[in-house]
C-alpha cells in the first residue's frame, strides 16, 4: 500500500517511524506547504517525492492512501481534497470541527467508494482489544462507572497549537478526546452530559471536566488538561471487579483485574514502536478488502464521538472560527 503524508509535523513523523513495522507499506510522497519542510522529512524517511503543496500530493497517481497530519482546523478541507483526488484517508484526530463536517467528509467517502477512518490509533491496541474482552466476557460484572484522565503541563505559548484557537486548540479536542473514545467505546452513546472547563486567554480550554450519565445507569468522570502532568489511567468499575488500564492508557502495556473474589491479576500486553502500526495495518487491510469504512471504527463512532465533543465545547464555552454557533 503506497502512503501519502499530508503535513509532516510532530505526529507525522512517529508515524512515519511505525510504518516500517507494517508489512506490504511503503511511504512514496510527503507533501508539505513548504518544499523545505518536504525535502527534509522525505530526507529523515527515505521518501522518494516530495512535494511543496498538499494538491500536488493528492495529484500523485502512485499514492494510493494519504495520512492527514495537520491540526484540528484543517481536517476537513485536507480529508475532502483527498477524497475529491481519489484518494483513501486515514486523518488525526478530532476528525473535524463538528458533527456537519465529519458527515460531510463520510458521506463524500461513501459516495467516492473509497475508505475513511478517524486515527484513533488506540482502538487498534492490543491492551485495548484485551479491556474489550475482559469487559464484554462479564469478568467485572455490568460497568457501574468509567474514570479516565489525560493531562500534561504544556508550555503556554499562545503561538502553539494547543493554545491556538484558530487552528481548533485546547484539551478536549487534543487529549479530552480519549477518555471520552474509551467511555463511549465501553459504555455507548451517553444520556446526558455535564461539563465544566477553564478557558485560557486565547479561547480554548486548558482544563475539561466531564461527567456523563448513560442508559444503562453507569456513569462516567472524564477529565483533560494542559496545566498539570495526570495519572492519565482508566478505571472501569463493574458490579463484580475492577479493571485498571495503567498510564498512560490510550497507548498502555498493562492491565490490572481486580476480580470481587480473587487475586488481583496483571495482565501484560504488547506495543510495537510508538503503537501507531496497529491502526496503518487495520487501514491497509479495510483497503484491500474494498471497503469504505473501519468495521472496528466506523462512520458512526466518529459522528457520535463528534457529537458529544461538540457538546461539551458549547457548555464551556469554547467557540472556534468556522463553527460560530
Ligand atoms: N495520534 C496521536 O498520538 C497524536 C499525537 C499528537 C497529535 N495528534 C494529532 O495530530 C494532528 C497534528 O498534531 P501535531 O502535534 O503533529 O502538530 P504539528 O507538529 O503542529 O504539525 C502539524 C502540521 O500541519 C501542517 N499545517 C497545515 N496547516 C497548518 C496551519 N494552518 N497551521 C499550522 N500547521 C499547519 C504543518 O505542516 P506543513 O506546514 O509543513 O505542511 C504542521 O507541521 C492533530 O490533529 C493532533 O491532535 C495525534
Amino acid at each position: 500500500m503506497n502512503w501519502g503524508i499530508l503535513a509532516p509535523g510532530h505526529i507525522a513523523r512517529k508515524f512515519a517511524e511505525d510504518l516500517q513495522y507494517v508489512a506490504g507499506s511503503k511511504m512514496v510522497a510527503v507533501g508539505s506547504r513548504s518544499l523545505d519542510r518536504a525535502i527534509g522529512f522525505a530526507e529523515e524517511f527515505g521518501v522518494a517525492k516530495a512535494y511543496g503543496s498538499y494538491q500536488e500530493l493528492v495529484n500523485d497517481p502512485d499514492v494510493q492512501v494519504v495520512y492527514v497530519a495537520s491540526p484540528h482546523s484543517e481536517h476537513y478541507e485536507h480529508t475532502l481534497l483527498c477524497l475529491n483526488a481519489g484518494k483513501h484517508v486515514l486523518c488525526e484526530k478530532a476528525f473535524a470541527l463538528n458533527t456537519e463536517q465529519v458527515r460531510e467528509m463520510t458521506a463524500l467517502a461513501k459516495e467516492k467508494e473509497l475508505f475513511l477512518m478517524e486515527a484513533i490509533w488506540s482502538r487498534f491496541h492490543p491492551a485495548i482489544l484485551q479491556t474489550l474482552e475482559i469487559v464484554q466476557s462479564g469478568q467485572i460484572g455490568e460497568i457501574v462507572h468509567v474514570q479516565a484522565d489525560f493531562g500534561f503541563k504544556a508550555e503556554y505559548d499562545v503561538t502553539k497549537r494547543l493554545f491556538n484557537r484558530d487552528l481548533a486548540g485546547g484539551s478536549l479536542y487534543d487529549i479530552g478526546l480519549y477518555p471520552l473514545f474509551i467511555s463511549k467505546l465501553l459504555l455507548g452513546v451517553p444520556a446526558e452530559i455535564k461539563a465544566l472547563g477553564t478557558i485560557t486567554e486565547t479561547g480554548v480550554d486548558m482544563n475539561c471536566s466531564m461527567a456523563l450519565r448513560y442508559d444503562s445507569g453507569a456513569t462516567a468522570s472524564l477529565f483533560s488538561t494542559f496545566a498539570a502532568k495526570t495519572d492519565t489511567t482508566c478505571t472501569i468499575y463493574g458490579t463484580k471487579g475492577q479493571l485498571f488500564i495503567q498510564s498512560r492508557f490510550h497507548e498502555t502495556t498493562g492491565l490490572t483485574l481486580y476480580p470481587e473474589d480473587a487475586m488481583p491479576q496483571s495482565i501484560s500486553t504488547e506495543r510495537i514502536g510508538w503503537g501507531y502500526a496497529y491502526e496503518a495495518e487495520h487501514v491497509q487491510n479495510c483497503i484491500s478488502e474494498g471497503l469504505t469504512e473501519s468495521p472496528l471504527l466506523p462512520h458512526s463512532f466518529s459522528i457520535e464521538l463528534m457529537e458529544s465533543l461538540v457538546d461539551i465545547r458549547r457548555q464551556i464555552g469554547v467557540v472556534y472560527p468556522g463553527d460560530e454557533k
